[in-house]
């Protein structure tokens, strides 16, 4: 008789052992359709507005989506991956970080039956089925409106020469290799052009700010005609550092910036920018989308862009369409 009890009250605790070391099951995961969504950081303003899309999206369409912030570091990234892998998500988003290094932890995912989704920045890979599809902007195309809005603007000004300064992105991300490659394939053939020096800003704004100082203390106020920065938040920093040496933005030097956040606009109305090239972070609705394609069985497209333009000193600055995110 006291063995029998004893016996119950072992399969008791064990019961309660058990239960008790079970996680509570999350919203996310309590939903019939749940998103890993890896995120690359909260380097810029765009990334915040991007997270938000995203999680919006998910919300709207009443998706579980679990997500993980890298905080800039792949190695996040790939562990986040790696997590989702195990809890069996249906589909993963990710934004990476850079383009290589991504082929194992995608095969994983792949032998996992488990369908990737890039969004934002794309991968280098000579296996193209480790991804499903591709959303996001075409950042050669903003690179090659940066370069012909420069041209269009040397021939107003009847330039004899320009020398231009480069303050990249993140080293061996899409959006720097592309923007770099675009911009350059313009204006290349121009003998008007020299591309004096290109730093890397890794999309920072207080790395803006380092880079327009080391520039300026190197090549001098005159020596600098134009700074094309590939994204808002590192030219905000040149901004800062322009105006706090008194050198007029937009007049002095050029600012040629991609992105288009509300600070950013409003510069360029208020003339301290020249050319706002418009890259949507708003990528969460269209994210979604092909989730919800992809899971009822539907087929999808490999690559989405959204459509995007561009906000020049030669507009009318005044009209309503003229608008930052
Ligand atoms: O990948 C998109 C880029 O990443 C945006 O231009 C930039 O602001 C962000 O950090």
């Amino acid at each position: 008789m006291k063995k029998t009890g004893c016996l119950i009250a072992a399969l008791l605790l064990c019961l309660c052992l058990t239960s008790c070391a079970k996680e509570p099951e999350t919203e996310a995961q309590k939903a019939s359709v749940v998103v890993g969504f890896s995120q690359l950081g909260a380097e810029s303003s765009w990334r915040i507005a991007n997270t938000e899309s995203m999680e919006t999206a998910a919300k709207e369409a009443g998706f579980g989506l679990m997500m993980e912030n890298a905080n800039q570091k792949q190695e996040k990234q790939i562990d986040a991956i790696r997590s989702f892998i195990a809890y069996q998500v249906d589909v993963i988003v990710f934004s990476p970080i850079v383009e290589n290094g991504w082929d194992n932890v995608l095969n994983e995912a792949k032998k996992a039956g488990i369908p990737v989704i890039l969004m934002d920045r794309m991968i280098e890979t000579s296996d193209e089925s480790l991804y499903t599809s591709y959303v996001g902007a075409d950042f050669y195309a903003e690179g090659k409106k940066a370069g012909e809005y420069l041209i269009r603007k040397a021939d107003a000004m009847n330039a004899e020469h320009l020398n231009i300064a480069e303050i990249c992105g993140t080293k061996d991300s899409t959006p720097m290799r592309d923007r770099q490659k675009g911009f350059m394939d313009v204006i290349s053939g121009d003998p008007r052009f020299t591309v004096i020096d290109s730093v890397d800003g890794d999309f920072l704004r207080s790395k803006g700010e380092e880079c327009a100082v080391h520039l300026l203390d190197l090549y001098g106020k005159d020596g600098i005609d134009v700074i094309y920065s590939h994204n808002d938040s590192m030219t905000l920093g040149v901004l800062d550092i322009l105006e706090q040496r008194e050198i007029q933005p937009g007049e002095d030097i050029l600012l040629i910036t991609v992105d288009g956040e509300k600070e950013a606009v409003e510069a360029l109305k208020a003339g301290r920018i020249n050319c706002v090239v418009q890259c949507t972070p708003k990528l969460g609705p269209a994210a979604m989308e092909l989730v919800k394609k992809l899971t009822s069985g539907e087929e999808i497209s490999k690559v989405t862009h959204p459509e995007e333009g561009v906000f020049t000193d030669f507009d009318d600055l005044t009209d309503p369409s003229v608008e930052g995110f």
